[in-house]
């Protein structure tokens, strides 16, 4: 994948974080996740979290080990923001998820909207060997991608759009996939976008 920091740069430097397709007010399918995990403050790495609010909900649960990577600095100084006085008890990391290697194992691997951008087989690849590694045995991956029948592209790049067996695949045999549904996004503008959510568990 050609490196596209400065496409999600141009993004959040021109857009309210409210405004943009992906916003929600409230992360509700993330914390089903969690809540189905049974997780309580575990290591927690939101990969492509953007300027989410997941990490401020989670410091508002209690959580401490929580950090966002993302391939945008400017997605970042957003987020920090957001946070403002929290800002310093989040770890943030600027980022291509594809390049990087997980200094550590984390308990929840989260990821909303960034594995459906990979395209390439190579950059699924690396996505998963990353996985392998900064996800710890028995520790959890949350993946929501576009549904089969949900849109062809976001934030104006193409997709792949994932059935919770097709991500399966994409994972292979060392996680185990322990839940899945399909949830409608309604964007800011109104338009509807289904998307696929599963939880893994690393064998
Ligand atoms: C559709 S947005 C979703 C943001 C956030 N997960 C949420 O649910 O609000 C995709 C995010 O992934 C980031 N991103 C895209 N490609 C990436 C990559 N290869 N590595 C890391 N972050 C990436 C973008 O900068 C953007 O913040």
């Amino acid at each position: 994948m050609p490196d596209q920091s400065a496409h999600w740069n141009a993004v959040y430097e021109s857009k309210a974080p409210t405004s943009v397709s992906w916003y929600q007010a409230y992360p509700k399918a993330s914390l089903k996740a969690i809540d189905l995990i049974g997780a309580q403050d575990q290591p927690f790495l939101d990969v492509g979290g953007g300027a989410s609010d997941l990490a401020a909900v989670l410091l508002e649960r209690g959580w401490r080990d929580l950090t966002v990577l993302d391939i945008s600095d400017a997605a970042l100084a957003v987020q920090a923001q957001r946070l403002g006085d929290r800002a310093q008890e989040v770890v943030r990391i600027a980022a291509n998820i594809t390049e990087w290697v997980p200094p550590r194992a984390y308990g929840i691997w989260h990821d909303r909207a960034v594995f459906h951008f990979l395209t390439n087989a190579a950059d699924r690849a690396a996505y998963v060997a990353a996985l392998r590694v900064g996800v710890r045995p028995d520790g959890h991956v949350i993946l929501a991608t576009f549904a089969p029948d949900g849109p062809e592209t976001c934030s104006g790049l193409p997709v792949r759009r994932y059935s919770a067996e097709g991500l399966a695949q994409e994972l292979g045999d060392a996680f185990t996939l322990l839940h899945h549904w399909r949830e409608v996004h309604q964007t800011p503008g109104g338009a509807e976008q289904p998307f696929t959510w599963a939880v893994f568990q690393r064998r």
